[in-house]
C-alpha cells in the first residue's frame, strides 16, 4: 500500500497561533504521517497559544485518527519580520507582549532549533501579515507595502537562508500563497497581492538556489479561501467562500483545511521527490475559472428557450 511515512522526520511549522488556520492543518497531517512537530508562533500571541493548548482548548482539534492527541516537541516564539536581535526596534522590544520573550528573531530561532534537534527535514511557512490589507493598493503607504513584503515574503527567504544548512539533502520546504498574486481580488490590498506574487517568484528561484546548495525542494500551495483568524481580519472571507462554492468546478463544495494538510503532507514527503519550484493549486479548481457562472450578467445573456 502506498502511504505517506514521515516517521523519524522533524518538521518545523512557522505560523500557528490557534487551531483554525492552514498551519495547524498541515501540522496535523504531518503528525498523522508520524513526523515530530516543532511550532513557530508569533511572539505576541505565544502565551495565549500555549495557555490555550495546556488548558485543553485545542484537544478536540488535536485528535489524530489513531485516537491519540497531536503533540509538539517544542514551540518557539518567532517574529519573522526580524532576522537578528539588533533589527528589533525599541518600541517592539519594550512592548508588553514581547518583553517576556527572547530569541524570537529568525537567526536565533534557527540556532535554537539546531541546538535542540540538530537538523530538520521539513519546513513550512504558514504566515502572512499586511498592516494595510484593507486599503486598496492605490491608497497603500510605502511603509504598509514594505511591511507586507517583509513579513509575508522576505520572511520565507530569510527562514530558508537560516534553516537550509540544518536540512539534509532530500528535505523539503513549503509556503502558502493566494490567487490574488495573479488575478485581481478587490479587497486584498495593502500590498498583500504583491507580497504573494513575490513569494511565488521566490519559490522558483529558491528551488534552484537551495536545490543546488542543499538538495532542498521548495514549493508553494496556492490555497482557496478558509475562515482562519488572519482571513477573518481581512473582512470579506464569508463572501469569498460562498463565491468559491458557487463558481468553482467542484460545485457547492466547501474547501477544508484538511485538504490543504493532505496536499502539503504529500509535497513534503519523499513521494513528491521530483516536484520543486511548483505552485500547486488546492482551491477546488477556482484558479481555472475565467468567469463566474453565477453572475447575473450571464443569466441575461442566456438564449431564450422556446
Ligand atoms: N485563509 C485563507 O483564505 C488563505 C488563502 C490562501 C493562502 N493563505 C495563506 O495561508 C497562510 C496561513 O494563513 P491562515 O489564513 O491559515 O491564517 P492564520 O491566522 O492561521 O495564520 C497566519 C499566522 O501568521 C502569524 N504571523 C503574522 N505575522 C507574523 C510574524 N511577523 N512572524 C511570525 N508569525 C506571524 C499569525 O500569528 C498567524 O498565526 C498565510 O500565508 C496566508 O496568506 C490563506
Amino acid at each position: 500500500m502506498l502511504s505517506i511515512d514521515l516517521k523519524g522526520k522533524v518538521a518545523f511549522i512557522a505560523g500557528i497561533g490557534d487551531d483554525q488556520g492552514y498551519g495547524w492543518a498541515i501540522a496535523k497531517a504531518l503528525a498523522e504521517a508520524g513526523a515530530t512537530i516543532l511550532i513557530g508562533t508569533w511572539t505576541p500571541i505565544l502565551k495565549i497559544f500555549t495557555q490555550s493548548w495546556s488548558m485543553g482548548k485545542f484537544d478536540e482539534s488535536r485528535k489524530l485518527s489513531n485516537g491519540k492527541l497531536m503533540e509538539y516537541a517544542k514551540v518557539y516564539a518567532l517574529d519573522a519580520s526580524f532576522d537578528k536581535p539588533e533589527d528589533v526596534p525599541a518600541e517592539i522590544r519594550d512592548n508588553k507582549r514581547y518583553q517576556e520573550a527572547s530569541g524570537y528573531t529568525i537567526s536565533e530561532v534557527a540556532a535554537a532549533i539546531q541546538k535542540d534537534f540538530g537538523q530538520i527535514d521539513i519546513f513550512v511557512h504558514s504566515l502572512a501579515n499586511g498592516p494595510e490589507v484593507k486599503k486598496p493598493l492605490l491608497e497603500t503607504s510605502r511603509n504598509g507595502y514594505l511591511a507586507a513584503l517583509s513579513s509575508s515574503s522576505y520572511s520565507f527567504v530569510s527562514l530558508i537562508q537560516h534553516l537550509g544548512p540544518l536540512m539534509p539533502p532530500g528535505s523539503s520546504a513549503l509556503s502558502l500563497t493566494y490567487m490574488a498574486s495573479e488575478r485581481v481580488i478587490p479587497g486584498y490590498g495593502g500590498g498583500m497581492s504583491s507580497a504573494k506574487a513575490a513569494l511565488e517568484s521566490d519559490t522558483r528561484v529558491l528551488a534552484w538556489e537551495a536545490g543546488r546548495k542543499w538538495g532542498l525542494r521548495v514549493n508553494v500551495i496556492s490555497a482557496g479561501a478558509l475562515r482562519s483568524r488572519a482571513a477573518r481580519a481581512i473582512g470579506f472571507i464569508d463572501q469569498m467562500i460562498s463565491y468559491s462554492e458557487a463558481n468553482s468546478p467542484l460545485d457547492g463544495k466547501e474547501l477544508s483545511a484538511e485538504e490543504i494538510g493532505s496536499a502539503a503532507a504529500f509535497l513534503l514527503s519523499p513521494l513528491a521527490s521530483a516536484i520543486t519550484g511548483a505552485i500547486i493549486y488546492v482551491d477546488n479548481g477556482m484558479h481555472a475559472m475565467g468567469l463566474a457562472p453565477d453572475s447575473p450578467s450571464l443569466q441575461l445573456q442566456q438564449p431564450a428557450t422556446v
